[in-house]
Formats: C-alpha cells, structure tokens, sequence
C-alpha cells in the first residue's frame, strides 16, 4: 500500500512510525514531514494547507489511504477534496471538523444534547461582549476566540480588566484573524484535565489509552501556553469508574449528537476533560489525534493503527479487538529557547551515541547531513516503562544526550501524575 499522511510534526512522526509497521505498507509520503520524517518516510514540499496540491499528489501517485492530521487542513475540508477523487481517508470531514473548527458551535451542541461543559456565553459584537463584562462579578473568567488559533485562543482573564482588554484584543486588534469574529465567555471551572483521544466510525468509538498534556511553557505550571510541552500516559486520575462515566455521559452522547446534526464523525474524536467536583466535563473537542498525545498513544498501542484506521474509514470498528500495553509511557518535548515567543532557527542538533528513546521530530530540518531546529517544539522524546516513574527517569534520561543552543524542556513533566498515583 501506498500511504499519504498530511502533516511535519512529532504527532505526525509517531503516526508514521507506526503505520510503518504495518506489513501491506509499501511506501509512506508526508505532506510536508520534517527533517527527522525524512528518515521514515518520503517528504514532499506540499503545505499540510495546500489542499489542491495534496489531492493533485494523491492523484498522481495512486495513494491507497490518506491520514490527514492536522486541524487546519481537516477544517478546510481535506478529507472531503481527497475522498471526492476516490482516495480514502482517515479524518472527519469539513462539517464534522467544525467540532474543533468553532468553538460556538461545540459549545451550542454541548448544550443542545445535555453533554457536560462550563456555562457560557457567545458574542459577535465587541460592545455586548464588553458590556457583559462590566456585569460580570466572577472571575477568573475564560474567553475563547471561536475559531482556530493554533492552540493559543483561550485566555483566561483573572480580574474585569484581564478580561476587557482580552475581548479589545480578539475582537477588535483581531488578534487571532477571523477566527476572533464570534467568542466564548465561559465559566472558569477547576480540576485535573485529562486527554482522551478515541478512534470513531460514528457509530462506534473506541478511547484509546488515556493521557495528561503539560501545556503551559515552564515548571509548576507557569508561563504562557504552549502546543504541550510533554505528556503521560495513562492518566491516574481518570480510573475505570471516570472513564465509565465519560462514555456515558460524554462519548456516546457526542457521536450520536454528531449523527443527529448530520455530521457524522469518522476518524480521531479527542476529548479534553477537566474532572470537576461535580463530574467530568467537556472543556475543548479536537477534530484529531493530540499533539504531544500521540506519541505517547500510540506507542503502547497494540493493535495495528493502519487496520484500524481502515475500519474506521469502513465504518466497521465495532470488529475490531483494540488492546494498549500495560504499563506507562512519558514524552518530554526539547524546546528552542524563547518558545512559544520568538526563538532561533538553524541550530545544530547533537546526539549522544547510545540513545534507546523513541525520538520524535517536530521541528527539525536537514541541512546537507546535519539536523538543525526549524520550530518551537523541536524533538518529543519518549520513553515507555513498567512504571510512570521509571518512564519520566527515562525520558529525563535521555534528554541529556541530545543538545542544541538554547534548547530547554520542563522539568516536572508526570510529577503531578506521579503525586496523584501516591496519594
Ligand atoms: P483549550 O484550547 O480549549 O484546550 O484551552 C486551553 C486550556 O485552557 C485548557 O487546557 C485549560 O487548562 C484551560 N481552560 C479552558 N477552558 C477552561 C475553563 N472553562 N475553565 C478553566 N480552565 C479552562
Ligand atoms: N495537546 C493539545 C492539542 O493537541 O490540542
């Protein structure tokens, strides 16, 4: 089989690495990978944006199956451009992809159908959104720009002036593009936040392995928002009766509401949770496979991913027998220095000889023979073990053997995790 994957990632770089291990795989395209991609797979300088020359790629050279990653290209409507020239893919398509694609109309679904999230409120005039504000007596309160905004379109004010000057900025500077027309007020809730991502065909889904990201940039939290900086798996707080309680309340309830809109959703459905006093609740859908989740995912996946993708595309998951591995796994992201802010491209990456960790590239690029940074999150480097603390120890570990200027990553990626699992 000849398979396309449309992203340059380290989401994009596990996704690879495992379809690669498919036996019927025969040659793997990214769409644009990266400079670590390029050592499993065939890059091709087509933009994961650049929907008419992906599918004039597909075309010409008989792709058997598309993996479209990221959010923008799904929400653009990739999935539908590919299958309408026959290629299958795995992905929702672009009516479906507006679960990730518009926060309003999450939110407006969520309500609709009684699943759990925080109380809200939507704007598309700057003066209702600020004379809102003016009334509004609790804070921190949490405004979302509607749209996407590469991770970074939720700011949660902590006073009345956090909170007018976010508005100003979304809604007037247009800090966030369109994607700032319309924006969420909502409710600031409290709790451990969980990431599940799950395989749907729409009629059946299935969670995979359950997961924490680490998104803001420093220890202890701090620092601004980050695309993640590191994750674990699985995650403690979400135990067998959390997760019951999820596909209950949560997961059934969002694919089915998905069907009753006539937006069937096919493809990876994450759900991010925060577990609150009251129960868990819906704090943002992606339309996709999380990023760094997934390379702590799918790693302990046991299954075959492309088998699976191909059910899902045959709207035929309820066959498949879908296993993990026991034990943990834990992923620390090596950042350029000065991410998420400005940070410098074109800096040599070292490696020590010895390294047993799955690396992941997200931001590199080749330059003759030498690896150098080309992005803000430059390398996952992840690590499975018996235990969650043997796989941070791990990962640690081996972040020490890899170098560059600047290069900086959290140290406490899985403590709090570690802290829950003790107490
Ligand atoms: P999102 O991009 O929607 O995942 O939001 C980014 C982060 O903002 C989440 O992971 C939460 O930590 C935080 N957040 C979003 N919505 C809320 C909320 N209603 N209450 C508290 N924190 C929130
Ligand atoms: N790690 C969060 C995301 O992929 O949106």
């Amino acid at each position: 089989m000849k398979v396309m994957v449309v992203g340059g990632g380290g989401r994009e770089h596990a996704i690879i690495k495992s379809v690669k291990k498919n036996p019927t795989v025969e040659k793997i395209y990214a769409l644009p990978g990266n400079g670590g991609i390029a050592s499993d797979a065939e890059c091709v300088n087509i933009g994961a944006k650049e929907i008419d020359k992906i599918v004039e790629f597909a075309k010409n050279e008989k792709i058997d199956f598309a993996i479209v990653a990221p959010d923008d290209p799904l929400v653009m409507g990739a999935v539908d451009e590919l299958n309408s020239v026959g290629i299958p893919c795995f992905g929702p398509t672009k009516v479906a992809a507006q679960i990730e694609g518009s926060k309003v109309f999450a939110k407006d679904l969520m309500k609709k159908y009684g699943i759990p999230t925080a109380d809200y409120e939507v704007f598309s005039d700057a003066q209702q959104a600020l004379s809102y504000i003016e009334k509004n007596e609790k804070y921190p309160t949490v405004i979302k720009a509607d749209g996407l905004a590469l991770g970074k379109g939720v700011i949660i004010a902590k006073d009345k002036e956090e909170a007018v000057s976010a508005v100003k900025s979304i809604m007037e500077d247009g800090m966030f593009g369109a994607s700032g027309n319309s924006i969420v007020i909502e409710e600031f809730l409290e709790g451990p936040e969980v990431s599940v991502l799950s395989f749907t065909d729409g009629n059946t889904v299935v969670p995979m392995l359950s997961s924490m990201d680490h998104k803001r940039a420093l220890d202890g939290d701090k620092g601004l928002n980050t695309g993640g900086m590191g994750t674990i798996a699985p995650n403690p707080y979400y135990t067998d009766e959390v997760a019951k309680e999820c596909m209950e309340k949560i997961f059934l309830p969002t694919i089915e509401a998905m069907n009753k809109e006539g937006r069937r959703f096919k493809g990876c459905l994450y759900f991010g949770l925060m577990l609150t006093k009251k129960g868990p609740v819906v704090i943002e859908y992606n339309c996709r496979f999380g990023d760094p989740e997934t390379q702590v995912v799918l790693p302990m996946l046991k299954t075959d991913l492309l088998d699976i993708m191909m059910a899902v595309n045959e709207e035929r998951l309820a066959d498949m027998n879908i296993e993990f591995e026991d034990g943990s796994c834990c992923c620390v992201i090596i950042a350029s220095g000065g991410y998420p802010e400005s940070y410098k491209k074109g800096c040599k990456i070292r490696f020590e000889d010895g390294i047993c960790a799955e690396v992941y590239h997200a931001g590199t690029k080749k330059e003759g023979d030498t690896l150098v940074t080309s992005g803000g999150r430059v390398l996952g480097v992840c690590v499975k073990a018996e235990s969650l603390e043997q796989a941070i120890k791990g990962a640690y570990d081996e972040v020490k053997k890899i170098s560059f200027d600047g290069a900086f990553s959290r140290s406490d990626i899985g403590a709090k995790a570690l802290e829950a699992k003790r107490s």
